[in-house]
């Protein structure tokens, strides 16, 4: 049964809410301090995230520390009932290192050294980079681990990119000596390196793929991704090293940001709690509808929420607009709120913005923050940013409570690397990610909570299993859900999956490879179409599912074989008009759906999941019809269960309950039995488990 965890720091338990704060940019400006204490306090702030590329104000020449404004600030914190986030300072090092040790500094691709500048730019071997940060994080820790303010280790800042210097080819080839045993023929087999004579005859000759060198041998490629990863976790196991043993009780978290660098899902293994940075560019479609958008962010929350089945940290949102998006639109009225709560809904226990005050100069002197240039907070936006904190104040009875999923979605890093990396077959928009979102907005739309998974993950806890375009798998993870099908699973998957194994060697005797026995089918040929192309799914009469009628199809189509399946739908035309679209195969216990094309119209996948989870015996959040562009979604402390319907459809909404007794939470008396949602509306409720 689903419980309530405790919360992520026993100093706060209650919903986290505040910013990255930068106060050594002011020091010349003391007034503005004060005064940052003050409205912090006004906008229901309790926590700040400090010290994000404060390097050189720590550590102004190399071996001379200053603390002093640190000092000052964690005091004044305490004596205010403000938290912080105490971060190492190594997102950004100060020019001193660069000038003295050019090892730091990254070499691109085309191997050029970079100039000392920007941020996030450092080498992850560089020994001296290593030294340097342990040194200065065992500083901090020294002297804050176990200061009262301080609540947690925000360990650098968005973690991602790669060097190509000669101690990471180095390091690379050490790297790929242990995965291929020491076995040069191994690694030319498992690159297919014959291929246009690539073959490697001794270990010195493997570089890193390089634009004036190698970038076509996908195994290649997909090992040194691989490896980038791994070396970039290790690099934060070593800050974690640096900081851990000064107070083994403050929890340890990295903001995640851009999932297509780290395999995230490696890297929260090391962490205590998961936090990210969430910038959806809210309001940007033409009819404003930001159901689509809300549907994605919604997913990147639950894979976050599940990395580690527990609350997580929104680490940074913006209060207003980014300045880095190709337009930099304003939220509209109620989109704050939502979009904050809609992490609450999801699973994070904190609301936390980039920035706290907006920079006087520099690059990012135009990024929404909660305090403007105005420098009170006499604006709309710290009007919203206060109801927000008004708003996390009343819900202390959520903070951790997990949420209860009978339905995963797998999202595989390596399967991503690898399937956009492949030349073929639709080079013009293979749309991965789009078509993740795609099945998860079905599921979405019905407010069924769900987990974003790996395919090396346990799967015996869920229901139902999806897995969208698994283009890389292992025989060993096909086992594993063949297995979890015949022991009473529900399993689907789409076109263009089981095409490769671990190292990109296509799966010989006919795809889907290990998952071919599973899904009851043979794929014979896959295509891309045009963007003119028009197919369509045709449901079978009387189909096991009752869906009815036909649905748009286009860009990707495969042409298979029933091997055991039976066919709930067929293509509508061209040559291969009246061949299996959608199947169903009964395994064992369990049953494994194939989607064979891609379906244009949004709403079969709301169909489809309708009909499957009530085949499954899935629970949904509402019992009751959710109109298109509104969600329910779902936390619990095992007795009462907290529900967020969020209305992101751009129009107001009404929903009619099931009838089951809820309160609202904001007003604390029963709810009505029709909800009315305002555009970008959020109505919270609690009943009874
Ligand atoms: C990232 C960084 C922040 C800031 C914001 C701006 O998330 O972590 O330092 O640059 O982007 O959106
Ligand atoms: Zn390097």
């Amino acid at each position: 049964m689903n419980k309530k965890l405790p919360p992520i720091s026993s100093k706060a338990p209650v919903m986290l809410h505040g910013a990255d704060y930068n106060p050594e940019q002011w020091l010349r400006y003391p007034e503005v301090l004060q005064e940052d204490i003050r409205l912090m306090k006004l906008s229901g702030s309790n926590v700040m995230s400090v010290g994000i590329f404060s390097w050189v104000s720590l550590e102004p020449e190399e071996g001379v520390f200053q603390f002093g404004w640190l000092d000052n600030l964690l005091d004044s914190f305490e004596a205010n009932g403000i938290y912080a986030f105490l971060a190492t300072p190594s997102g950004s090092r100060p020019a001193w290192m660069s000038a003295k040790y050019p090892e730091v500094l990254r070499v691109e691709r085309n191997r050029v050294r970079n100039l000392h500048g920007v941020r996030h730019n450092h080498c992850y071997t560089s020994p001296v980079y290593r030294e340097k940060t342990a040194l200065i994080n065992s500083k901090l820790a020294e002297r804050y681990a176990h200061h009262p303010a301080v609540i947690g280790w925000h360990i650098s800042n968005e973690f991602g990119g790669e060097c190509h210097c000669e101690l990471c080819q180095t390091a690379f080839r050490d790297w790929l000596k242990v995965k291929y045993d020491h076995n040069l023929d191994e690694l030319n087999h498992a690159w297919w390196a014959t291929f246009w004579s690539h073959t490697y005859t001794s270990w010195e000759q493997i570089e890193s793929p390089a634009p004036h060198g190698e970038t076509q041998v996908h195994g290649l490629n997909l090992d040194w991704r691989r490896f980038v990863s791994e070396r970039t976790i290790d690099f934060c196991q070593h800050e974690i090293d640096s900081v851990r043993s000064y107070n083994p009780e403050l929890p340890i978290t990295t903001n995640m940001h851009n999932i297509d660098g780290v395999d995230y899902r490696e890297l929260a293994k090391i962490l205590d709690v998961i936090s990210w940075d969430a910038y959806p560019d809210w309001h940007y479609t033409e009819d404003d509808d930001d159901a689509r958008l809300a549907a994605w962010t919604a997913f990147h929350h639950d894979m976050y929420r599940t990395f580690k089945h527990k609350p997580y940290l929104l680490m940074e949102s913006t209060p207003s607009l980014t300045n880095w998006q190709s337009v930099s639109k304003l939220k509209r009225p109620g989109m704050h709120k939502l979009s904050s709560l809609q992490a609450i809904a999801h699973g994070s226990d904190s609301v936390q913005y980039f920035q706290w005050r907006k920079s006087r100069g520099s690059s990012e002197k135009f990024h929404g923050a909660v305090l403007d240039h105005s420098g009170h907070g006499e604006t709309r936006v710290f009007r919203d940013v206060a109801e927000v904190g008004r708003t996390l104040a009343g819900l202390t009875d959520v903070v951790g409570t997990t949420t209860p999923v009978e339905t995963a979605i797998i999202f595989d890093w390596d399967n991503r690397w690898a399937i956009k990396d492949a030349q073929g077959i639709r080079n013009s928009g293979l749309r991965y990610e789009e078509t993740v979102v795609e099945h998860y907005r079905g599921l979405w739309e019905l407010g069924i909570p769900v987990d974003v998974i790996g395919s090396g993950d346990e799967l015996s806890a869920y229901k139902l299993v999806i897995a969208p375009m698994q283009y890389l798998i292992t025989e060993e993870n096909g086992k594993r859900i063949e297995k979890y099908v015949e022991q009473g699973g529900t399993f689907l998957a789409t076109y263009w999956s089981g095409v490769v194994g671990e190292t990109d060697l296509c799966h010989l005797g006919g795809f889907p490879g290990p998952l071919r026995r599973t899904l009851g089918i043979w794929a014979e040929e896959t295509e891309g179409l045009h963007s003119r192309d028009l197919n369509g799914v045709v449901m079978q009469d009387g189909n096991f599912l009752k869906l009815t009628g036909e649905y748009d199809a286009h860009e990707i189509a495969e042409l298979i074989h029933l091997e055991g399946a039976e066919a709930l739908g067929h293509y509508r035309s061209d040559f291969y008009a009246g061949r299996p679209a959608l199947t169903l195969h009964r395994l064992g216990e369990g049953k494994a759906y194939h989607l064979a094309t891609r379906v244009k119209d949004q709403g079969f996948y709301v169909d489809l999941y309708a009909a499957i989870a009530d085949k499954a015996g899935i629970r949904r959040t509402l019992d009751c019809e959710l109109p298109t562009g509104v969600t329910a979604q779902l936390r619990t402390d095992g007795e009462q269960e907290y529900i967020f319907v969020q209305n992101f459809s751009g129009r107001e909404q009404t929903v009619v309950l099931d009838n089951q007794e809820y309160t609202d939470l904001e007003t604390g008396t029963a709810a009505p039995e029709v909800l009315n949602l305002e555009v970008n509306g959020l109505v919270m409720l609690k009943r009874k488990v």
